[in-house]
This record gives C-alpha cells, sequence and structure tokens, in this order.
C-alpha cells in the first residue's frame, strides 16, 4: 500500500528557483533528474507582492520540453489572460480563489481550452471557499506559504487543510488532485503526501540540492 501510494507521487520543481538567464539549461537538468511537472509562477506585482513572467515564458518552454506545464496564476483578473495562457501551451491552469469573483466560471473557462483546472487557496483563506467550485476541477492547489517568494517556511497548520480538502475530494468521489506549494522539503514532505497530496511543489529544495534526480527521489519518498 505504502509503495502503492509512492508511485503516485508527482513532484513539480518551481521555476521560480531557477536561474531565469539559463532557464533552457536548467529545465533540461529537471528533464533528467525526473521531474514529472514544471511548476510555473506567474506574478503580477498586485496579487503578490512580487513580478517574475508570463505567457511568452510559457510559449518559449513549451517549444523545449515535453514535460507538462503546471501554471499558477498569481495574478488580478485571471480571467483576462486565461486563454492566452492556455494557447501558449500551460497543461494545467491554476487560478486563486481570492483573485476570482465567479471561481466556477473561471475554472470551466480553462476546461474550454482542453486544459486542466485547479483552484488555489492562500493561507489565510478557509477550506469552505472552495466547496461549491470544487466538484468542477481537475485540482487544488494549497499554498503552504505566502504566494509570492520562494525560500520560506512551510506553514504548519496546512497539513490539517490538506487532510480536510483531502475528505472532500474522497466524498466527491472524484479524481481530483491535490498539490502543495510551498517551504516543502525532506523533513515535511512525508506529512503533507501523507495528509492527502499527490503533487508537490519544491522550488528552494530542488535547486539548492547539489544532485537535483537524489532530491527528487527522496520527496517522492523513495
Ligand atoms: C510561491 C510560489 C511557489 C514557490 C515555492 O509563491 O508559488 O511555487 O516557488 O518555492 P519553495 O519550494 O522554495 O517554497
Ligand atoms: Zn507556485
Amino acid at each position: 500500500m505504502r509503495q502503492e501510494t509512492k508511485e503516485l507521487i508527482k513532484i513539480a520543481p518551481s521555476l521560480l528557483s531557477a536561474d531565469f538567464a539559463n532557464m533552457a539549461r536548467d529545465i533540461k537538468e529537471l528533464e533528467s533528474a525526473g521531474a514529472d511537472l514544471l511548476h510555473c509562477d506567474v506574478m503580477d506585482g498586485v496579487f503578490v507582492p512580487n513580478i517574475t513572467f508570463g505567457i511568452k515564458m510559457i510559449e518559449d518552454i513549451k517549444k523545449i520540453t515535453n514535460l507538462k506545464l503546471d501554471a499558477h496564476l498569481m495574478i488580478v483578473e485571471p480571467q483576462k489572460y486565461i486563454e492566452r495562457f492556455a494557447k501558449a501551451g500551460a497543461d494545467i491552469i491554476t487560478i486563486h480563489i481570492e483573485a476570482v469573483k465567479n471561481a466556477v466560471e473561471a475554472i470551466q473557462q480553462i476546461k474550454s481550452f482542453g486544459v486542466s483546472a485547479g483552484i488555489v487557496l492562500n493561507p489565510e483563506t478557509s477550506v469552505s471557499a472552495i466547496k461549491d467550485v470544487l466538484p468542477f476541477c481537475d485540482m487544488v492547489l494549497v499554498m503552504s506559504v505566502h504566494p509570492g517568494f520562494g525560500g520560506q517556511e512551510f506553514i504548519a497548520s496546512s497539513i490539517e487543510k490538506i487532510k480536510e480538502i483531502k475528505s472532500m475530494i474522497t466524498a466527491l468521489g472524484k479524481d481530483i488532485d491535490l498539490e502543495v506549494d510551498g517551504g516543502i522539503n525532506f523533513d515535511n514532505v512525508q506529512s503533507v503526501i501523507d495528509a492527502g497530496a499527490n503533487i508537490i511543489v519544491a522550488g528552494n529544495t530542488v535547486f539548492s540540492a547539489d544532485d537535483k534526480k537524489t532530491a527528487i527521489m527522496r520527496l517522492r519518498g523513495a
């Protein structure tokens, strides 16, 4: 059983920790290291106090990798840009519940482009906020740090939140991925997996490792 669970765990290194001037090199390295997805943190300087990259970066990354692109949109009014991110090649688009007025409509909009759709919640947002939209989602992304920066400390109360969302997913009986993002390291990853997460985002832990392959294997619990 334990072994079975481990095989289902996917690791999504966050490109926020990559060297932006050597993005292609870093992506090739993540491919050989066994990354399952590339987590792309899009920040607008308004929804979060930091700015990263946008549509063109997704488009250019798409040309050089076969790994799935997991676009985490930390932007206001994400609905304005969903079509362009989808056409740029995002395989998964996640939008923050705090950033949309009508989450169901936004999720449906993502799916209308044949892209997997996920809802994200910030640490201070309660689980009840996503209750109505959950049945329409392919994924839920739990922020275990305040979004904006890599290398922050994991917020311990996220574990209870992951458990709660996992039971909501189980109750629905749907195949909805549960991704966790922020501050995940070798010491806390198992508790995140045990709580019910099946996709683990890791920026600092993967990029600060001397050997990314070993780091990814260790995060998977192998
Ligand atoms: C934070 C981002 C995360 C971040 C994770 O706003 O959404 O994806 O890059 O980085 P670590 O794993 O270093 O906390
Ligand atoms: Zn992220």
